[in-house]
């Protein structure tokens, strides 16, 4: 036996109990453990094993550190046909979260019991690989092709009752999953109950695999693993044998383990958790929030005040006057609506947070006893510093003082203030109770326990915080407008807007760059243009067209034109013709000959664009790992998900490449393709990206 798992006798039942904190994982030692203990049990002669797991759950799933690096013998699917095959009953006791290589486990067990709270799932295709031991092969022949094909492509957690409706557990019992388990092993071994090897039920119903594989591909955007693992699901349809389909699923399970989208997806998943974690907060004690102050009840301060009533925050609201007051109220109460008629809160609790817990109001005074204010007014500094100069005449001593601003200097707003120790950067996305994502800009004074109330409080409003230093436009935005001025200078060169949205949408963003504009307002582009227009590098390269567009007031979806043309109750839009004369007349004006750009072309540069900002905010200490940007991308952006993050891509692109395609843009505009710093000295040294985060660590 080993640590991982413990082995105990209670008559003619042997007992393997996983204790592998925090989750259980499947990690080797675990898969010897197992192995071994149905081993002495047969030899021993018991008559039942019963499997469940010590701590907080049953199996959460393979180790996924283990991913990529050699499997050590006994591998899953062995261990799983193993136990299957097992000349006694094997019972698997089931609690908090059965997921991946643990459900699998349980499915190669003759029969399952878990707790009513149990939550299973098969979320492989996440990882960008699907259940490579025998999960596509079992799960369909005790739930059916449908619903197999439905948690399988999904990777969705399900719960204890629909695991039972849909035959994928036999029973579902309060208890220990000890107890529960030990009471179901010696009730089957009463009855004379026989083994049942799902292995030896009949091959589940095939349907339309084809069109399934299509649907699953479109649904993705070009994600690989659910649909790969619909082929899968058809195997253990169609194979010869079991057997058979099992082989089949790890041919397709090893190409999977082979792609980047499975290093991609497996980079999201450790960075999503690594992120929030910054070793100078290990000992700080974040301040206590009970109640927030939001300025601001526009766009992002309703959703923001919306974010925090949903999370249990109650929230003092200032506007100008009263009846912004009211609109204010009526924007958030309509988020909650939302929340209301998709179930996420009761009608009660709707009730509590548009009632007590909201409080409109048009004074400062009403600040007094709030614990945190998160100002979202006007992106002017003139404004803002009026409101910080009021929150510092009024708010309490020891509250925190945020702002919500896209781009503007948080050392100069503190500077508003008495006290620019308790003033930092909370920068949520629209729409705020939505978006996952949450920036906190650390400006030069703020206090550690005031980041750390920053982290703390991101963290009950469920959102990824990812820490920023101060400069124009943070992480995010400050990326964003390089890779948009990159898709700028290629429409003025001769792109079209809609070919480079059809490249970045073929990349797996939902919409392209000219698409997300419209959708955010042109206008905020623009008036960004006028205000750095004055301070402007005159090597920098200007286009116009977008100009053109607002000066003729399209300004995108909420003017019914922009990009595109909206029509009032369809999606999406169609070209609007009179960009390209926009276009045509910027060329004419510049002197530019317009030529024309492969798709693999302006991938690349909106790419290298990307990835070179990216490279310059890590470098100049603005995020702190490149792991930060990538979250932002994610979270913030759009980025797929299984590419990793613009700076995990880079790394499987090979970053030698990515600076000699910079340098060569780099010829025929210097001042724009300037090749940051740190991307020149990791090539000149042989490193990638990942090798800083690993330096961290
Ligand atoms: N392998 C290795 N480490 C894991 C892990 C796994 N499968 N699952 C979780 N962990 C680690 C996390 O990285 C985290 O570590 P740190 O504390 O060092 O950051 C720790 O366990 C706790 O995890 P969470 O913070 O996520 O805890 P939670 O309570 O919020 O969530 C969970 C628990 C629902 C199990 C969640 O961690 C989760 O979804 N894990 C992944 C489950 C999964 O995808 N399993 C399938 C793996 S692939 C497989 O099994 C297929 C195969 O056949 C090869
Ligand atoms: P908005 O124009 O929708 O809302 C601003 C609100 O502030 C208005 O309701 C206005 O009445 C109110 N206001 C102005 N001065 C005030 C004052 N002195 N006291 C009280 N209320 C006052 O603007 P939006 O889009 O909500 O932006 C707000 C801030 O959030 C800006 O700094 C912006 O840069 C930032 N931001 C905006 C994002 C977006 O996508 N719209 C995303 C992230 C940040």
């Amino acid at each position: 036996m080993t640590h991982a798992i413990h082995y105990e006798r209670v008559d003619d039942i042997a007992i393997l109990k996983a204790q592998n904190p925090p989750v259980n994982a499947l990690g080797i030692d675990v898969r010897l453990g197992l192995l071994a203990g149905i081993e002495r049990a047969e030899a021993e002669g018991a008559r039942a094993v019963l499997i469940y797991g010590d701590g907080r759950t049953f199996f959460a799933g393979a180790d996924i550190r283990e991913f990529g690096k050699p499997m050590k013998d006994p591998g899953l699917p062995d261990l799983c046909n193993r136990i299957e095959s097992a000349d006694l009953i094997v019972v698997s006791a089931l609690h908090g979260t059965a997921l991946g290589g643990g459900l699998e486990v349980a499915l190669s067990s003759h029969y399952r019991i878990a707790v009513p709270s149990a939550k299973m799932g098969l979320p492989e295709v996440h990882l960008g690989i699907l259940p490579g031991a025998g999960g596509t092969q079992r799960l369909p022949r005790v739930a059916g092709t449908e619903a197999a094909l439905d948690m399988i492509t999904s990777g969705r957690h399900f719960g204890a009752a629909e695991a039972l409706e849909k035959g994928v557990i036999d029973r579902v019992q309060e208890g220990e999953p000890r107890e529960i388990g030990l009471a179901y092993a010696r009730e089957l071994l009463d009855q004379g109950a026989p083994r049942r090897p799902v292995c030896d039920m009949p091959a589940p119903a095939a349907v339309d695999f084809d069109a399934v594989y299509e649907k699953t591909l479109a649904k993705g955007r070009g994600q690989l693993s659910p649909a790969t693992a619909v082929r899968a699901v058809q195997a253990a349809c169609e194979a010869a044998s079991f057997l058979e389909g099992l082989r089949r699923e790890r041919e397709l399970f090893t190409e999977l383990m082979e792609s980047d989208q499975r290093q991609g997806l497996i980079h999201a998943f450790f960075s999503e958790r690594a992120v929030s974690k910054l070793p100078e907060l290990a000992d700080v004690t974040p301040r206590d929030v009970a109640s927030v102050g939001v300025i601001g009840g526009g766009t992002m301060g309703a959703g923001i005040a919306t974010a925090a009533l949903l999370a249990g925050v109650s929230v003092v609201l200032i506007e100008r006057d009263a009846s912004a007051a009211e609109a204010a109220g009526q924007r958030i109460s309509g988020n909650l609506s939302g929340a209301l008629k998709r179930g996420k809160i009761s009608q009660d609790q709707f009730d509590t947070m548009t009632g007590d817990a909201l409080e409109l109001a048009t004074e400062y005074g009403a600040l007094e006893q709030v614990d945190l204010v998160i100002e979202a007014v006007f992106e002017d500094m003139d404004v803002k510093r009026e409101v910080f100069k009021a929150l510092d005449a009024n708010c309490k001593p020891g509250a925190i003082l945020a702002s919500n601003t896209s781009y503007l200097d948080i050392n100069e707003i503190a500077a508003a203030t008495s006290r620019p120790r308790d003033v930092i950067g909370l920068h949520f996305f629209s729409p705020a109770h939505v978006m996952k994502l949450l920036e906190v800009v650390v400006a030069d004074q703020t206090d550690p326990d005031v980041v750390a109330t920053g982290f703390a409080l991101g963290k009950r409003l469920r959102k990824i915080s990812v820490r920023s230093g101060v400069c124009d436009g943070f992480i995010g935005n400050r990326i964003m407008n390089a890779y948009r001025k990159a898709a700028d200078y290629m429409v003025l060169d001769g792109a079209s807007p809609y070919q480079i949205d059809r490249v970045m949408t073929g990349f797996g963003f939902a919409m392209g760059p000219f698409a997300v504009g419209d959708l955010a307002g042109l206008d905020i582009g623009w008036a960004a243009r006028k205000r750095r227009a004055p301070h402007r590098d005159p090597r920098e390269r200007v286009v116009h067209f977008a100009d053109m567009l607002c000066e003729g007031g399209d300004f995108g979806q909420k003017t019914g034109k922009g990009f595109y043309v909206y029509e009032a109750g369809k999606r999406g839009g169609t070209p609007n013709p009179d960009v390209e004369k926009y276009i045509a007349q910027d060329q004419a004006d510049q002197g530019v000959s317009p030529r024309e750009f492969s798709d693999a072309e302006i991938l690349r540069r909106y790419m290298c664009a990307m990835v070179n900002e990216a490279a310059k905010v890590v470098g100049e200490g603005i995020a702190r790992r490149p792991l930060d940007v990538d979250m932002v991308l994610l979270f913030g952006y759009g980025f797929p998900r299984y590419h990793g993050g613009p700076l995990k891509w880079a790394d499987l692109q090979g970053l030698a490449g990515i600076l000699e395609d910079i340098e060569t843009y780099a010829k025929e505009d210097p001042y724009f393709w300037q090749p940051a710093p740190l991307l020149q000295t990791l090539v000149a040294e042989g490193r990638c990206f990942d090798d800083l985060n690993k330096a961290e660590k």
